[in-house]
C-alpha cells in the first residue's frame, strides 16, 4: 500500500519531466543505491537456463534503458532476472538532436528517435570489468555508429571487445533510428552479417575458453517474406536465439495524436499486440528448441504470461516500468508462479508456446485478443 504510494509520487514526479531528463534522473538515482527495497519471491520453476546460463528468472531488462552499463547490478537488485546494456557502438555517439523521446500517456506508450546516443565501447568495457567478479546475467546489445564505413565491421568488433564479459550478446539490427540499419535483414546481407559475427565469437571462444551465445534482435515490421527469410539464416547459421522485437514504425491503433506525429520507434502497449503475433509467427518458423526473447508491450502480469504462452522462453520489457514503475517487476513474478500453480504445471518452460497458433493467426493492424 505504502509502496503503492511512493511509487505513485514518483511517477508524478518524474512525469512532470520531459521523458529523457527523467530517465537521466532515474539511472543515476539506481547508480547511487537510491533502490527501492523491492523483495521478490524465489520461484525455482521460474528459473529459465540458455546453454549454460541460467537465468532466475524469466523476465529482464531491455536494451536501451542502461545504454553504458551504468545499473545492471542496481536492475538485477529490483528482480530482474538478467538485464541487457546497450546498444554500445565501437565510438562513442551523440545520437539525434533533442528533443527525442516522447510518452504518449493515453497509450501508455513512448516514441524514441535517440539514434544510439552511448558512450563507446571503451567506456563500457571500464564498467563491465569493473564488476566482473558479481554474478548476475548481464547481455551486451551491440551495435554499429552511424557513420560506419562498414557496419558489419562494428558487431564484429563489439564480439570481440567484449567476449570475456559478456552473458550473451545481442546483435541490435532492427532500431529505426539509425538510417538503413534494418536493411540489415535482407536476407544476403543478413546471411553475411551472421557469419562475420559467429566467427568473431567462436575466434574469442577459442580464446577465453567460453563460447558466448549470440541473439538477434529484429523488428516487429518485417512482412511474411522477411520473416521466413530470417527463421532460414538464423536456423543455418546455428545463431543461439532471437529477440522478437524491437520498436514499431506503425502508428496503427493510437489516440494520442499529437504524440503519434512524431519520429521514431514506438514502443509500450500499442507494440504489444504486433510485437506478440510477430514473435508467435516466429516461434511457429523456428520450432520449439530455438530460445526467443519476447519483449514489447509487457506491462503486467497477464501481459507478461501471455507472451510466454504466445512462444517467448524469455521476456523483457522497458516502457511497462515507465508507467508501472519498479513494483511491477515483482507482480510479473508472482503473476508467473500462480499462473504454473493454476494450470498444474511444474516449471515456465511448459507454457511455453501454449498458444502460438492463435497468436500467429492475427492481424496486427486489427484489435482484439485470441480467446
Ligand atoms: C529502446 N529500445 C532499444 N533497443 C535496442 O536494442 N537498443 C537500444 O539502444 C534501444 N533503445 C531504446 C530506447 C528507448 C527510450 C526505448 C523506449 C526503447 C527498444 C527496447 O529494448 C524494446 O525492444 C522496445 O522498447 C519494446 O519493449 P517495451 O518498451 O514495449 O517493453
Amino acid at each position: 500500500m505504502l509502496k503503492g504510494l511512493v511509487d505513485a509520487a514518483a511517477r508524478r514526479a518524474l512525469f512532470s519531466l520531459d521523458a529523457e531528463t527523467a530517465h537521466g534522473m532515474t539511472i543515476k538515482a539506481l547508480a547511487s543505491g537510491l533502490t527501492p527495497a523491492c523483495p521478490v519471491p524465489a520461484d525455482p520453476r521460474l528459473s529459465v537456463s540458455l546453454g549454460d546460463l541460467t537465468f532466475p528468472n524469466p523476465l529482464g531488462m531491455a536494451a536501451g534503458f542502461d545504454k553504458n552499463g551504468e545499473v545492471p547490478d542496481a536492475l538485477l537488485k529490483l528482480g530482474f532476472g538478467f538485464t541487457e546494456v546497450g546498444t554500445v557502438t565501437p565510438r562513442p555517439q551523440d545520437g539525434n538532436p533533442k528533443p527525442r523521446v516522447f510518452r504518449l500517456v493515453p497509450d501508455h506508450g513512448v516514441i524514441n528517435r535517440l539514434g544510439f546516443n552511448n558512450e563507446g565501447h571503451a567506456a563500457l568495457r571500464t564498467r563491465l570489468l569493473a564488476r566482473r567478479h558479481r554474478t548476475g546475467v548481464v547481455g551486451v546489445n551491440v551495435g554499429a555508429n552511424k557513420d560506419a564505413q562498414d557496419r558489419v565491421a562494428d558487431y564484429v568488433a563489439g564480439i570481440e571487445t567484449f567476449a570475456d564479459l559478456a552473458s550473451y550478446f545481442t546483435v541490435n539490427i532492427s532500431s529505426p533510428n539509425t538510417p538503413g540499419l534494418r536493411d540489415l535483414q535482407a536476407r544476403d546481407a543478413l546471411k553475411e552479417l551472421l557469419a562475420r559475427v559467429l566467427e568473431a565469437r567462436d575466434a574469442a571462444a577459442r580464446t577465453h575458453g567460453r563460447t558466448v551465445p549470440v541473439l538477434l534482435k529484429i523488428a516487429p515490421d518485417v512482412d511474411e517474406a522477411g520473416l521466413d527469410d530470417i527463421a532460414a539464416e538464423v536456423l543455418a547459421a546455428r545463431v543461439d536465439g532471437l529477440i522478437v522485437s524491437n520498436t514499431t514504425l506503425s502508428r496503427a491503433g493510437l489516440t494520442d495524436t499529437a504524440g503519434a506525429g512524431e519520429a521514431g520507434g514506438l514502443s509500450g502497449r500499442p507494440l504489444f499486440r504486433r510485437a506478440t503475433i510477430t514473435l508467435a509467427r516466429m516461434r511457429q518458423r523456428v520450432g520449439p528448441d530455438l530460445p526467443l526473447v519476447g519483449v514489447g508491450g509487457i506491462d503486467s502480469g497477464e501481459t507478461a504470461w501471455t507472451k510466454i504462452t504466445a512462444g517467448a522462453t524469455l521476456i523483457q520489457l522497458y516502457t511497462g516500468l515507465v508507467y508501472e514503475g519498479p513494483g511491477l517487476v515483482g507482480r510479473i513474478l508472482t503473476h508467473l508462479s500462480a499462473c504454473l500453480d493454476r494450470h498444474g504445471l511444474s516449471s515456465l518452460e511448459q507454457a511455453v508456446g501454449q498458444n502460438t497458433d492463435a497468436w500467429a493467426r492475427l492481424d496486427p493492424d486489427a484489435d482484439g485478443a485470441p480467446a
